[in-house]
């Protein structure tokens, strides 16, 4: 487990490019954080690392972006699921034993739907400032 604080949308840029310089291809990220924590941002600045130029998004009617870069990204938003129902139609399975990389925000809405060993990043907002406080830890280590 570790603990990042970052004080700007760039250093969360910078920590997201850290993390994905040395990620292995395979990895499923889930971002847990409430509206606004920054799991957009995180998720931009990490396809920034991987070599994605085209814009990362929070599409409306989509919930999976797929995007091309060092490593395929798949950016999920599970934010406008109705419910467990959905998930399972989603056919999540299908992007976990890629050899890229699927990220994806308000994960905790496909409980018992996600991979064993995947990478949790919990984000927490300062309610003043825009610190923001990391907690990055492996499901199998937590
Ligand atoms: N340290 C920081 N790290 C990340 N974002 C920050 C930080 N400080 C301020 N911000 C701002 O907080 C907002 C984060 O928005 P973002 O869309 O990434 O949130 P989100 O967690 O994806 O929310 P949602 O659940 O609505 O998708 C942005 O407006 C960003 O500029
Ligand atoms: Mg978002």
């Amino acid at each position: 487990m570790r603990t990042v604080k970052t004080n700007s949308p760039e250093e969360t840029w910078e920590l997201a490019g850290e993390l994905a310089d040395k990620i292995e291809p395979g990895t499923v990220i889930a971002l847990h954080g409430d509206l606004g924590a920054g799991k957009t941002c995180f998720i931009q600045g990490f396809a920034a690392a991987l070599g994605i130029d085209e814009p990362i998004t929070s599409p409306t009617y989509t919930l999976i972006g797929e995007y091309e870069g060092r490593l395929p990204l798949h950016h999920i938003d599970l934010y406008r699921l109705s419910g467990p129902q959905e998930a399972l139609g989603l056919g999540l399975e299908e992007y976990f034993d890629v050899n890229g990389i699927t990220a994806i925000e308000w994960a905790e809405r496909a409980e018992g739907l996600l991979p064993p060993d995947i990478l949790h990043i919990r984000i927490e907002a300062d309610e003043t400032t825009q610190t923001r406080t990391f907690t990055i830890f492996k499901e199998n280590e937590a």
